[in-house]
């Protein structure tokens, strides 16, 4: 009994292990206690490469796998054969309780918040893929909610916890270019969708897919080949969240962990015209954020994608050539250039020639969760951080529903002041039979 009491504390945070006087790594090797037992909802695509990452670690045991395509379930528990499977995640939490302990969410965006906020509600530490949420008002909650309970989290931006992710962090912290007063940002990916509707597929869904289960709290709606499932549905308004909320979320994330961004006070988008099925494919979205100790008063993010990127309008100094994704910081005294991925390189380079980089290592992202769970450490990017970054990016998500326009944001409201029309698109109703209690 005083096990599974350990245990339970030890799920929350290492602060409440020392608050019971345990030392951190208390339950290493201590029989049924030794193990995080793990459910991981959707084990497809980047689900997989989840699932494979905190299975590596040795005190995870994969307890439950649950996916609504059955070949795809089929496959991966050929690998997990003790684990039990399930198609719905509602019930795979009703049926194993406390046999689970902790919950990994890689499913579509749509997903996310309705499948967190279950296991939130039932006390589980959760990982969940990026970015948090399809809706601002479910990012605010889960963070809400996350930090009432206490719980360790970890949203799944794996690159937040790479050595030259974290390097660039502690350059711009320590004050290498100066205060900050812009940062443009790009990818030239393209996760949207200009053209119309689609054609229903003759016969219904595929008999291995369970598309009611998929559409889980959307509208329902025919099911169409190639347009949904599998990794289709981030091109679509209903299921994903763009170029923006899929690439936006890594490669912003190191200038709003560096420069300590807060809410923007205003979006403004340059798309097309809204067509009601798919994100624009090309976007170009600006915002400004209020000053922070490493900005100058204010600060300008810009963000670039599809054939906008990498921006034209930028020209780095040595004429170097930008690469397809990455950020520019502009500070005072200098310039930081971060590729997504790689290496951080300062301009002008013959006054940063001698500069010796901050000796920083790897942090493994997925083992650092498992790590928090099991009362050692901490996450580094739980929902306290990740909800708020989520926010900013949705609030440009759903600027480009109303191409120059600028959106005014009243973050504490969750209220664009001077739009009522896209408050709309800030929480939608989940479909009946699909409601979850905190959303
Ligand atoms: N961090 C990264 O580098 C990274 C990379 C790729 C994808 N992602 C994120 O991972 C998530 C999944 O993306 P993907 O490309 O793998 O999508 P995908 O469509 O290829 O895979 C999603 C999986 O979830 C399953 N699924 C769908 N709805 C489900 C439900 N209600 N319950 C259980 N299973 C369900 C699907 O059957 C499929 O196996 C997204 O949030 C995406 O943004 C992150």
């Amino acid at each position: 009994m005083l096990k599974k009491i350990d245990r339970r504390q030890a799920l929350k945070t290492g602060l409440a292990i020392s608050s019971l006087g345990l030392a951190a790594g208390h339950v290493q090797g201590s029989g049924l206690n030794a193990k995080l037992r793990t459910a991981h909802i959707g084990v497809g695509g980047m689900g997989g490469a989840d699932l494979g990452s905190i299975a590596s670690h040795s005190q995870v045991e994969v307890a439950a796998l649950v996916d609504v395509d059955a070949n795809t379930l089929k496959a991966v528990s050929q690998k997990h054969p003790n684990a039990e499977t399930f198609a719905d995640y509602r019930e795979m939490l009703s049926q194993l309780g406390d046999k689970v302990d902790a919950v990994v969410i890689s499913t579509p965006d749509h997903t996310h918040a309705p499948a967190a906020m279950s296991a939130l509600n039932l006390n589980k530490p959760v990982y969940c893929q990026k970015p948090l949420t399809h809706e601002v008002f479910e990012a605010r909650k889960l963070r809400e909610v996350a930090e009432q309970k206490n719980l360790v989290t970890q949203m799944g931006i794996q690159v937040h916890s790479s050595a030259p992710y974290r390097r660039a962090v502690e350059m711009i912290q320590s004050g290498v270019i100066g205060k900050v007063s812009e940062v443009h940002a790009w990818s030239n990916k393209n996760w949207g969708y200009d053209g119309g509707s689609f054609t229903q597929r003759p016969g219904g869904p595929p008999a291995q897919l369970d598309w009611d289960l998929w559409l889980g709290v959307t509208a329902e709606r025919p099911y169409c080949d190639n347009v949904y499932h599998p990794g289709s549905w981030r091109k679509m308004i209903d299921f994903g969240t763009g170029t923006l909320g899929d690439m936006g979320v890594h490669i912003f994330d190191t200038p709003y962990a560096a420069l300590k961004l807060t809410a923007p006070k205003w979006a403004k988008t340059t798309c097309r015209n809204p067509t009601g099925i798919g994100h624009p494919e090309k976007n170009i979205v600006e915002y400004e954020f209020p000053g922070t100790a490493y900005t100058t008063d204010s600060m300008t993010w810009k963000w670039y994608d599809g054939s906008y990127a990498p921006p034209k309008e930028l020209e780095l100094p040595q004429a170097l050539k930008l690469p397809g994704q990455g950020s520019l910081f502009i500070g005072e005294n200098g310039q930081m250039l971060l590729p997504h991925v790689g290496e951080a390189q300062l301009f002008p380079q013959q006054q940063f020639k001698d500069y010796q980089r901050p000796d920083i290592g790897n942090n493994n992202h997925y083992h650092q969760w498992v790590d928090a769970c099991l009362g050692n450490g901490k996450t580094s990017a739980d929902f306290g951080y990740a909800g708020p970054l989520t926010e900013a990016l949705l609030l440009g998500v759903v600027a480009n529903r109303f191409p120059g326009k600028t959106l005014n944001w009243d973050a504490e409201n969750l209220k664009v002041t001077n739009l009522d029309e896209a408050n709309k698109l800030i929480k939608r109703d989940y479909r009946k039979g699909f409601e979850v209690s905190g959303l």
